[in-house]
């Protein structure tokens, strides 16, 4: 990959001045051939040579796609909640599927498994207790007693007891699906009207789901069971950042930090067992960016000790929590410095950019995120702004985690084809596509926010090859050690090859 944005040949130069220096009145129709395969050249997948099989499966996805563009109702101008089940019956979607994509990224630990199997399967759990917040919001406790009040929340009631009681279970379960995403059938825009309000709900989910998911028994079957949707939408591996909460038993008691990352990787072992073509995951220690410079230099102690005696399934430290309203990166230099003055290796994967203020303390946070050598930007939305972070994240292949949906989502643009990862793609810029919270946002997987880049932001331009390109992207720019990298691109290419052969008519 080259690490600079390719000048033009020098026979498209000569062209370029033969054509202004002379008396055509019409420019040249070779030197705009010219033009437009340099620009070609210069996409994500630009420069691959596709095998013939590979190019009649382009040729029938670029047919799929005139289609798919002629359509009144042009799916990634919608909002997600509106397209969803219209890109799900879409054939460009059914081919993203089998698609296989390499690894996702950019994930979060409590938003990789559909709502739906929460409240059917572990809400019914037997010992599962409720209660109301004031927020309008709902919290859960296991417990082998009845558990003690919660502060700013109702008496608890055993789930068991109000399903007994009331007429519908369907309408509760449903209202308790709703507190757990942002999926809502209604309109979108009238729900969540601003940033605000939509972050709000956001972060109401994560605490709703809490009390479910850190129950040391859901939170393996929980797990096991996002391996599965992954695996099933043909993803082959995993870095997920993780708060790495105290998981606790019916009785009470809780675990530490290394009990909870243990448990990762036993369910990670158990599911690769099963499925040996899956290549594995790895963790991203988080903290919520909310905390105090004492909280976060404990955090980055913590992260730096894990990351010793786990280097082989822990990938580094990043904060999380919505930046406009947190603080900075560079509020936390001296926490974020530790590891660096004491030699100890700690790769930082910091969220920058998330943003579309320009020019405030949080919009800094990108060229920040370089100067403290981070590995890899998460959203990186606001980096067409920053040119000289931009420019350093090329040259230093410090890849990009584009997260369509969730930007769409949470108000940073509303029609993807405006999405400004266009540009990152049309100039073949370090980057991957992710799913950020694909359960909060109704989406499983990696397939749907493939088929925002390849139809929304990808336009005609972007074609098998920049698909290929994206797959490999998330193996080359991941933080598998390069011999490991290598393995997991045979694994991968073998998979891409059976794919291909499948599906080219
Ligand atoms: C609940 O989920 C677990 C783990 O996925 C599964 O073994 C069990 O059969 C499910 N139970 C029901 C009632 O669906
Ligand atoms: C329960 O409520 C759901 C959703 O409102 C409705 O579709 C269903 O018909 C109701 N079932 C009964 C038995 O009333
Ligand atoms: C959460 O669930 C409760 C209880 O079923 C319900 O009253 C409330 O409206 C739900 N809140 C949201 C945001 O869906
Ligand atoms: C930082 O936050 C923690 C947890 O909320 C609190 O216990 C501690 O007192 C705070 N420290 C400072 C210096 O404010
Ligand atoms: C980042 O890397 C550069 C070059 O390797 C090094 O000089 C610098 O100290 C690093 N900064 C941090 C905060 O790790
Ligand atoms: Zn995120």
């Amino acid at each position: 990959m080259p690490a600079s944005p390719q000048r033009p040949p020098a026979a498209v130069l000569l062209l370029l001045v033969s054509c202004l220096s002379g008396s055509l009145s019409i420019p040249d129709p070779r030197l705009r051939e010219a033009l437009i395969q340099l620009e070609d050249g210069m996409q994500a997948g630009g420069k691959i040579k596709l095998t013939d099989a590979e190019k009649r499966l382009d040729d029938q996805l670029f047919k799929m796609k005139q289609e798919e563009m002629g359509r009144p109702d042009f799916l990634p101008a919608m909002h997600f909640f509106k397209a969803r089940d219209l890109i799900r019956a879409s054939p460009i979607f059914s081919v993203l599927q089998k698609m296989p994509k390499g690894g996702a990224l950019h994930l979060h630990d409590f938003s990789i498994v559909d709502v739906e199997w929460l409240v059917k399967n572990v809400t019914y759990r037997p010992n599962c207790y409720m209660c109301f917040t004031d927020k309008q919001s709902v919290r859960f406790i296991f417990s082998s007693q009845w558990p003690k009040p919660r502060p700013q929340c109702s008496p608890w009631v055993l789930l068991e007891n109000l399903r007994a009681k009331t007429g519908n279970t369907t309408e509760l379960d449903n209202s308790i699906m709703n507190n757990l995403t942002l999926f809502t059938d209604e309109d979108p825009e009238a729900v969540y009207p601003s940033q605000d309000v939509v972050w709000d709900r956001f972060e109401q989910t994560f605490q709703a789901v809490w009390g479910l998911v850190t129950y040391v028994p859901v939170f393996r079957d929980y797990f096991y069971r996002g391996l599965g949707l992954f695996y099933a939408d043909n993803v082959m591996y995993l870095e997920v950042r993780v708060l790495l909460p105290e998981l606790y038993e019916l009785d009470g008691s809780t675990h530490d930090k290394t009990f909870t990352l243990k448990v990762y990787q036993d369910v990670t072992e158990q599911f690769t067992a099963k499925y040996p073509d899956f290549f594995g995951v790895r963790f991203i220690s988080s903290v919520p960016r909310a905390v105090n410079v004492s909280v976060m230099t404990e955090a980055v102690e913590e992260a730096m000790k894990l990351q010793k005696d786990f280097p082989h399934i822990m990938a580094g430290f990043d904060m999380v929590g919505r930046e406009d309203k947190g603080r900075p990166l560079w509020y936390f230099r001296e926490a974020l410095s530790l590891p660096q003055e004491r030699g100890i290796n700690l790769p930082f994967f910091f969220h920058a950019g998330e943003t579309d203020l320009e020019g405030t303390d949080v919009d800094q946070n990108l060229l920040d995120s370089l100067l403290f050598n981070t590995s890899r930007i998460g959203h990186g939305f606001a980096l067409l702004r920053h040119p000289v972070a931009k420019d350093l994240s090329r040259k230093s292949k410090v890849a990009v985690e584009v997260c369509p949906i969730s930007n769409q989502v949470l108000k940073l643009v509303k029609d993807l084809r405006n999405h400004p990862a266009a540009v990152l793609l049309s100039e073949n810029h370090p980057m991957v596509i992710s799913s950020d919270d694909p359960a909060v946002f109704g989406a499983f997987g990696l397939s749907f926010d493939f088929y925002e880049a390849f139809v929304g932001f990808g336009g005609f331009k972007s074609r098998l090859g920049s698909l290929k390109q994206l797959a490999i992207n998330s193996i080359r720019y991941s933080s598998l050690s390069p011999v490991q990298q290598e393995k997991a691109l045979v694994l991968w290419n073998t998979k891409w090859n059976k794919f291909v052969s499948e599906n080219a008519l």
